[in-house]
């Protein structure tokens, strides 16, 4: 088990701090704010313009030194996979595909960002819509089916940022998630990932293996064991090339949806492979929890995120530090920071959240670093 590890970023039980008056304040604004939002345009427009606008922050000096004196400083630091994260809390992959606010994300308070998922080719993704607001659930069913312009053009934006492995440009520890193109076949998916990976590993302080995504038909086969063998192999050994010394870290991302016995096959594979951490979880195709108000929408095809994804990801991630050393990064229905608190007591050493900072904004990201700062 993990939980007593040194450096993580161990549950706060007694003394937590109460929450400060500007972190009260953004997140009554964000609250009052939020229907206004909401009504702005569809799902995908606003969660674009989002984006942007953090991407904005990113690139003034001023922007960015104003948002950190709303966002407070970061929590202590965490050592995860041989890299020392300045925080406990990161972006989850999906919300900045293509790094638009690479520049950004540290001034409201995150340690980490996972860019992407990308894949080899570039690609349009589903048809809209395809990204669905469920409100009274405080959740998200999203089928996005990884739109992206390519690894390489990922990699050419981060490059004229002048973002490099390990320098700490962007004030984070950044990750990229690569997948597999569409048009792809699952046999050549192999090469279809080393692609990626050799074009991203220059700008990337991890990489994070998406097999769990459930919008790209058959991706979730490669977590089964002789496929996921030969990518996990396969792509350690590419970091391995093409840095000898200091190999970029490569984890995997799992999806909730995995029996036990295939999530021990996968620990398994991803041990023995050389597999640096895991993430846990993606968004799951069940649709327990969905509100009444919200019925309308269940059968929409897709993976739902958010707040009936809790109690499943935080099982996932206890079961999953029970079976193995492996580092942890836990993610799912994290809406507030006493949600990230038990995922970090089922065993997580860092936390991602996605749909929480939607429905709740910047404040839960400060509440979460609040409550892992200092000698508490
Ligand atoms: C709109 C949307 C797009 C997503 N895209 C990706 C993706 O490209 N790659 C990935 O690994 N996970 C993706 N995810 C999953 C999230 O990273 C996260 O694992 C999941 O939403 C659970 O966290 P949450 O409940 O905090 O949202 C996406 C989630 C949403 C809501």
């Amino acid at each position: 088990m993990n939980p007593g590890h040194p450096t993580s970023a161990a549950p706060l039980v007694k003394g937590v701090p109460r929450p400060g008056m500007v972190e009260q304040l953004t997140r009554s604004c964000y609250r009052a704010a939020r229907p206004l939002l909401f009504r702005t345009g569809d799902a995908e427009s606003i969660h674009e313009r989002t984006v942007a606008a953090v991407g904005r922050i990113g690139g003034s000096a001023l922007l960015r030194g104003l948002a950190r004196a709303v966002t407070g400083p970061r929590g202590d630091a965490v050592e995860f996979a041989g890299l020392q994260f300045p925080g406990p809390v990161g972006l989850a992959a999906g919300m900045d595909k293509f790094g638009v606010a690479a520049q950004g994300w540290s001034s409201l308070g995150f340690s980490h960002v996972e860019l992407g998922t990308v894949t080899a080719r570039a690609q349009p993704g589903n048809p809209k819509p395809r990204l669905f607001r469920l409100p009274t659930t405080g959740a998200v069913i999203n089928r996005m089916g990884f739109n992206n312009p390519g690894a390489a053009a990922l990699a050419e934006r981060l490059r004229s940022y002048g973002i490099t492995r390990g320098g700490n440009q962007a004030g984070l520890v950044l990750g990229v998630s690569i997948g597999k193109s569409k048009v792809t076949p699952l046999e050549e998916a192999v090469e279809d990932y080393v692609t990626s990976l050799r074009e991203v590993a220059p700008h990337a302080d991890y990489i994070a293996i998406n097999v769990s995504s459930p919008n790209t038909p058959g991706l979730r086969t490669l977590q089964d064991k002789g496929f996921l063998t030969e990518l996990a192999t396969t792509l350690v050994a590419e970091a391995k090339s093409l840095d000898p010394v200091a190999p970029v870290p490569v984890l995997v991302k799992l999806a909730p949806d995995l029996t036990t016995e295939a999530v021990a096959e996968a620990v398994g594979v991803c041990t023995d492979a050389g597999i640096a951490g895991l993430i846990a979880t993606n968004t799951t195709i069940e649709r327990r929890g969905v509100a009444q108000a919200d019925r309308a929408l269940v059968d929409q095809a897709g993976g739902l995120s958010g707040a009936p994804l809790r109690r499943r990801s935080r099982g996932f991630v206890a079961a999953l530090t029970a079976m193995t050393d492996l580092p942890v990064i836990g993610v799912g229905g994290i809406m507030t920071p006493a949600d990230a608190d038990r995922m970090f007591e089922a065993g997580a050493r860092l936390v991602q959240v996605y749909t929480g900072l939607i429905y709740n904004g910047p404040a839960l990201v400060s509440g979460i670093n609040r409550r892992h700062r200092g000698s508490l």
